[in-house]
């Protein structure tokens, strides 16, 4: 009795998720009796869309209105939001959406992963948590209500799964406090449409107030509790907790790593994802390093958490005097070939500079986070803040980040 008791609240979330599902379909259901067009769920990587760099452009924004908002922890909110044209946005579960916010007059470009997958429904979900003294954050978590009108760019991102039905794979979802929120989406994506793989999430958090879908994680166990394994690591547990204690370090992922494998699948068919502070993920990403995994079996999403001041979440060129802050240098964007020549002063980013003289540069989250403004660097220097969203291999292939880049002296990039 006291199980099921405790368990009503817990399978509660999965029936509000199903419900608003069903609601969905009856939704459609009903568009198409009524001749309105299926929006087509898109299952390729987001660099084979021929569209993406349409979707990336600044000028694409989409009206949403909030629809509703739960509370997850003290400090985080999730929060659904409905295309006000009804619209079902094609996504890959793993990607992101930014929001874009006017407040006190200074417009704001905050990236949020998409929580659910993809699933045929015109909601978008998201979840959000608190900064102390974040500006966008907090006004999420405080001020937001249900009706409200956001302004939002659609949804991108490289961090992503793709579902092979016949796939055998074992999934190991390594996240820190708010880099869960990709995870709960692909855990959900592989679970439901590869049917053989196993799914492992090892997550780290500071105190258990703070841990994100615990609830939500403890309904997926019951429903695939053959394939399906969570696994908490909390720095400053209260007496009662049983799981592990300490920081998500490498030693305490080494040891949680060896407690989960399964026997049937080889090393080779494992997938690592990986999304959390710095610390963590290159803990990580040197532990799986040691262990001989190769690069392509690891994917990695490096958000930056910082909310507070400005839009940008990075001063580039910190050291640069004023008098040098208002010289300016010529910048050459190539865009499908086409060279435009555009003034930039020292402490303007590329990006800044290219959008200013009518560019349309694609971007999303603008703090050097997401990648979406990735262009190659053809000639001269550009000063990018460390650590940036780029992977090293991005990086030795001459790419840069256009948000968070300034030109050192005159270039030549090339959007591709
Ligand atoms: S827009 Fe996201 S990294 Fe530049």
């Amino acid at each position: 009795m006291f199980e099921k008791l405790h368990q009503l609240p817990i399978v509660g979330g999965w029936i509000r998720e199903q419900t608003n599902q069903v609601r969905s379909d009856i939704r459609n259901l009903l568009g198409r009796f009524r001749g309105e067009r299926q929006h087509p769920v898109v299952k390729t990587s987001s660099k084979s869309q021929p569209d993406e760099f349409e979707t990336k452009l600044p000028s694409k924004t989409l009206t949403v209105t909030v629809t509703s908002i739960e509370r997850e922890t003290p400090s985080a909110v999730t929060v659904n939001l409905q295309p006000i044209t009804n619209e079902i946005i094609s996504y890959i579960a793993g990607q992101f959406i930014t929001l874009q916010l006017t407040l006190n007059g200074e417009v704001f470009h905050r990236a949020y992963s998409l929580c659910v997958p993809p699933r045929q429904q015109d909601t978008l979900t998201i979840t959000v948590k608190e900064i102390p003294n974040g500006v966008v954050s907090s006004y999420i978590n405080q001020r937001l209500k249900s009706g409200d009108k956001l302004e939002i760019l659609r949804p991108s991102g490289r961090f992503t799964i793709v579902p092979e039905s016949q796939r055998k794979k074992h999934y190991f979802l390594i996240a820190g406090g708010s880099g869960i929120t990709p995870m709960k989406a692909i855990a959900l994506e592989v679970l439901e449409k590869e049917i053989e793989s196993y799914v492992t999430i090892i997550f780290g958090n500071r105190t258990e107030n703070e841990i994100i879908f615990r609830e939500k994680f403890m309904d997926i166990s019951i429903l695939h509790s053959d394939r399906f394994v969570v696994k908490y690591v909390v720095e400053n547990p209260t007496s009662t907790w049983t799981d592990t204690i300490g920081i998500l370090d490498k030693n305490v992922l080494s040891q949680l790593l060896d407690q989960t494998q399964r026997d049937e699948i080889q090393q080779t068919d494992h997938l690592y994802y990986l999304c959390g502070p710095v610390g963590m993920m290159t803990g990580a990403k040197e532990l799986l390093r040691e262990r001989n995994v190769s690069a392509n079996q690891i994917h990695e999403e490096r958000f930056f958490t910082l909310d507070t001041g400005k839009n940008k979440s990075t001063t580039p060129n910190t050291n640069t005097l004023d008098s040098q802050k208002d010289s300016e240098t010529l910048v050459t964007i190539r865009l499908r070939g086409q060279p435009t020549l555009v003034k930039a002063k020292q402490d303007q980013s590329i990006l800044d500079a290219g959008l200013a003289a009518g560019i349309p540069m694609p971007f999303s989250c603008t703090m050097g986070g997401c990648g979406a403004c990735m262009v190659k660097l053809v000639s001269g220097k550009v000063t990018m803040p460390e650590p940036n969203g780029l992977t090293t291999d991005e990086v030795n292939a001459g790419y840069v980040l256009a948000c968070v880049g300034c030109p050192n002296g005159e270039c030549t990039v090339e959007i591709e």
